[in-house]
């Protein structure tokens, strides 16, 4: 049985590598942790899916000894299904746990589960209480949004009494639920969070730069700060933000480094996930280090036709010969339908 490590890093130059489905598998934690990732958690995990063999859960839960602290995120609305589900994780040596409250697609939200449990806030701790009762107190992670809807912010209140039954570090995205990911996030409210309740907050949203980072953790003050679509542009933004810590001057994100960060993810993936499901999604994420590069299209176009590894090494390869473009970037596209 591999047991994973008992502490989590929780301070400003530890970022994590936030839970991204479709995106936080084993080989882009790997590489966020080569640069880098103090912590990493899994894409969201069913909990039906878990205890039913739902179809993917297996490729969600892969792991190897060098990933970790790994926090292993789950979904879901029926505490009876948690009660289940904990023991076979426990069982497979997953120590760390994280709810998800924050999420809004809306297939995760129809069933009660993800940002909707926010407006089931006696649900939301049930949950919660059945996690910790399973894995120990200080072992779960609750990841929240403000609230449902905007007037019914209930994030304080909530934070507060899952610190009461046990949680031991809160996340806070502070958007409500209704808001997917339009308008700003309110850092101030992520403050509030840190000064209402004694247990680490991790900040999350709109940390686009490593800049974008140090100024949210200046502004709210508080643990430390989660890396989502930030990281799948530039997974060196963890590098970057310990070097503004330090203030030390960050290396700009040029096509080489993207290029070499490209061609690293594609050996990770051979190594630890060499399945048709794995080349595929990697196929898909490839453009995304290319972002705010002219010729990204014609890049998308031409990794669509690859076959095989070798050639998907050839591609990643050409993005060291793009050139910048100097909009500004632009992360919608994730975002279009993914409320997340
Ligand atoms: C493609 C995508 C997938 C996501 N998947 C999850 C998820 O599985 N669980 C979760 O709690 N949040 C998920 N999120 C939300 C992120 O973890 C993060 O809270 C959100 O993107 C805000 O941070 P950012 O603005 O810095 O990207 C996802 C976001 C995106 C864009």
């Amino acid at each position: 049985m591999q047991t994973h490590a008992t502490h989590l890093p929780f301070a400003p130059d530890a970022p994590w590598l936030a839970p991204l489905a479709g995106y936080s598998d084993l080989p882009f934690r790997s590489l966020c942790r080569n640069y880098g990732a103090a912590c990493a958690v899994t894409e969201m995990v069913s909990v039906k899916g878990l205890v039913f063999g739902g179809y993917g859960t297996e490729r969600l839960l892969l792991t190897a000894p060098h990933d970790t602290p790994l926090v292993v995120q789950l979904f879901g609305a029926e505490p009876e299904i948690y009660e289940r589900a904990m023991p076979i994780l426990l069982e497979r040596g997953f120590s760390h746990f994280d709810l998800n409250a924050g999420c809004s697609v809306r297939k995760v939200n129809k069933s009660g589960s993800g940002s909707a449990l926010m407006s089931r806030p006696a649900l939301l701790l049930k949950i919660a209480e059945t996690m910790v009762r399973a894995a120990g107190p200080g072992k779960v992670g609750v990841k929240m949004r403000l609230g449902f809807t905007p007037g019914e912010e209930n994030f304080i209140e909530v934070g507060r009494a899952l610190e009461e039954l046990g949680v031991g570090w809160l996340t806070l995205h502070p958007r409500t639920a209704k808001q997917l990911f339009g308008g700003e996030a309110r850092w101030e409210a992520i403050g509030e969070l840190a000064r209402a309740v004694s247990i680490p907050v991790l900040a999350s949203g709109d940390l686009f730069t490593a800049e974008d980072a140090a100024r949210c953790l200046s502004v709210s003050g508080c643990a430390g700060v989660m890396f989502a679509r930030g990281a799948l542009t530039d997974p060196m933004i963890f590098t970057r933000l310990k070097d503004v810590l330090a203030g030390r001057e960050s290396t700009p994100r040029t096509a080489e480094s993207l290029a070499e960060a490209a061609l690293t993810h594609i050996r990770l993936c051979q190594q630890l996930d060499p399945t048709p499901k794995a080349f595929r999604a990697l196929r898909a994420f490839l453009p995304r280090y290319a972002k705010g590069f002219t010729g990204i299209r014609a890049l998308r176009q031409a990794l669509i036709g690859c076959r095989n590894w070798e050639e998907l090494t050839v591609m990643a390869g050409s993005i060291a010969h793009l050139a910048a473009d100097p909009q500004p970037l632009d992360h919608a596209d994730l975002t279009q339908d993914c409320g997340a």
